[in-house]
């Protein structure tokens, strides 16, 4: 079969990775990919948002499946718009339709949904411009730190957690006057702050059955010990001890059960990954988010424990024919680090050349915002590239991680020590 991905992170890189080991696979397009996934297959230089494009591209290279990467087209609808092209019936799409995307698309309605069926999150109201008093009264009445989410999507940049009154209701008048995420802030949700230990788990359905993969922990800010801004993730590692079996299986039936039931019961039909994002608060999983997609950079840690033909399971889910799927997890630990342009997550440096990328032995390396140019590769997007170990020990699997973050060069270099070591202390 041949495949489209589409994407140009670490993400849709690491899927590259894996799809091109599958013995399934005939030919590998990647749209737009990036330096690393040219490497596997065939990048085809088009937008994940240009529909028209993406269609004549499934047309002219007899795409047999489409796996969609980031959220924001499939928020967009994506799928809607292939499954509306007449001749495109027979091809396969691994993601939601614009219904099931407003999981991740929309916080209010993400709530909304769990709150109506019965999945355990914190607890919310939502208001917009026309509320905004009642909401700045609603904050009077709220324990601290209180959370602030804008309603649609922003880049990942749209929660904010208050510690005192005035923060939260300068934020909330903000993001409800001043547009401050434009419009994804027209609706604001208010939410209670849980305390606790993250987690991110993520599950495989056709709408009818799933398979959860392996979970992952996700380190969010930018600075060692959890300080400084927020980011797409500087780095991930899995498995996570304190996801134990008795933990998954109340994840299991309290989250992703529920949460399956639901979209069936809106009548969503949903063939995708849904990335749940938990915090363990007390031994309980309470739902911090839903995303429509697979996680950046936990798909580099979760694709390299994946033993079984991952394409396999995704035509599986494409035709309606997970059940009785079984998934082959490594008992291998996964460490990724996420190296960064200097100055991200705020304005950062770009067109860098990247050096000693051979020099890395021990690690796979997945490319994010690299580009090639007079061949040399350069520095494009603020995460530029993750670097993955694997091993029989956490110890190790961070160890060789880290030494490939320090082996590449590039000016303005950054990233994280300490991915992996509290998951260290925690084991111990
Ligand atoms: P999100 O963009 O929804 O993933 O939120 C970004 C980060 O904010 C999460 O990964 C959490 O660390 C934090 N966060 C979001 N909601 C809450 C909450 N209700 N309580 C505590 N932390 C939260
Ligand atoms: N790493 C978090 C995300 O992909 O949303």
């Amino acid at each position: 079969m041949n495949v489209l991905i589409l994407g140009s992170g670490g993400r849709e890189h690491a899927f590259a990775w894996k799809i091109s080991q599958s013995p399934v696979l005939n030919q590998l397009f990647i749209a737009p990919g990036n330096p690393g996934t040219a490497s596997l297959g065939t990048n085809l230089s088009i937008s994940v948002n240009d529909f028209e494009a993406i269609a004549q591209a499934v047309r002219s290279y007899d795409i047999g499946l489409v796996l969609v990467g980031p959220e924001e087209p499939l928020v967009r609808g994506i799928r809607n718009f292939l499954e509306s092209q007449e001749d495109l019936r027979h091809v396969g799409i691994v993601g939601p339709g614009a219904d099931g995307a407003q999981l991740e698309g929309s916080k209010d309605f993400s709530k909304n949904f769990m709150h109506k069926y019965g999945v355990p999150t914190a607890a919310s109201e939502t208001f917009t411009k026309d509320t905004i008093d009642a909401g700045l009264a609603y904050l009077e009445a709220q324990s601290l730190p209180i959370v602030l989410k804008a309603d649609g999507l922003a880049a990942g940049k749209g929660v904010i957690i208050a510690q005192s009154l005035a923060e939260a209701k300068s934020a909330l008048k903000e993001m409800l006057l001043d547009a401050k995420f434009g419009a994804a802030s027209d609706k604001v949700v208010i939410e209670q702050f849980l305390r606790g230990i993250e987690l991110s788990v993520f599950v495989l359905t056709d709408g009818e059955d799933f398979v959860v993969l392996p979970e992952a922990k996700d380190y969010k800010r930018i600075g060692d010990n959890d300080e400084g801004l927020n980011t797409g993730g500087m780095g991930a590692v899995s498995p996570v001890p304190f996801a134990t079996e008795s933990f998954m299986n109340l994840v299991e039936r309290k989250v992703i059960k529920p949460t399956l039931e639901g979209l069936k019961a809106e009548g969503i039909r949903y063939q995708g990954f849904i990335f749940i994002g938990l915090m363990n608060h007390e031994g309980e999983p309470y739902v911090i988010e839903y995303n429509a997609r697979m996680g950046d950079p936990e798909t580099e840690v979760v694709m390299p424990r994946i033993e079984s033909d991952f394409l396999s399971l995704l035509i599986a889910v494409a035709q309606v024919q997970l059940k009785g799927q079984t998934l082959q997890i490594s008992d291998q630990f996964a460490v990724t680090t996420m190296v960064v342009a200097g100055g991200y997550p705020e304005e950062y440096r770009k067109g860098d050349v990247i050096t000693n990328l051979a020099q890395v032995e021990e690690a796979l390396i997945f490319h994010a915002g690299t580009k090639e140019e007079d061949g040399q590769i350069k520095t494009q997007g603020g995460r530029v590239m993750a670097f993955t170990g694997t091993s029989n020990t956490l110890e190790n699997a961070i160890q060789k991680s880290q030494k490939a973050a320090l082996t590449v060069k590039f000016e303005g270099k950054n990233f994280r020590r300490d991915i992996g070591l509290d998951v260290l202390r925690y084991k111990v």
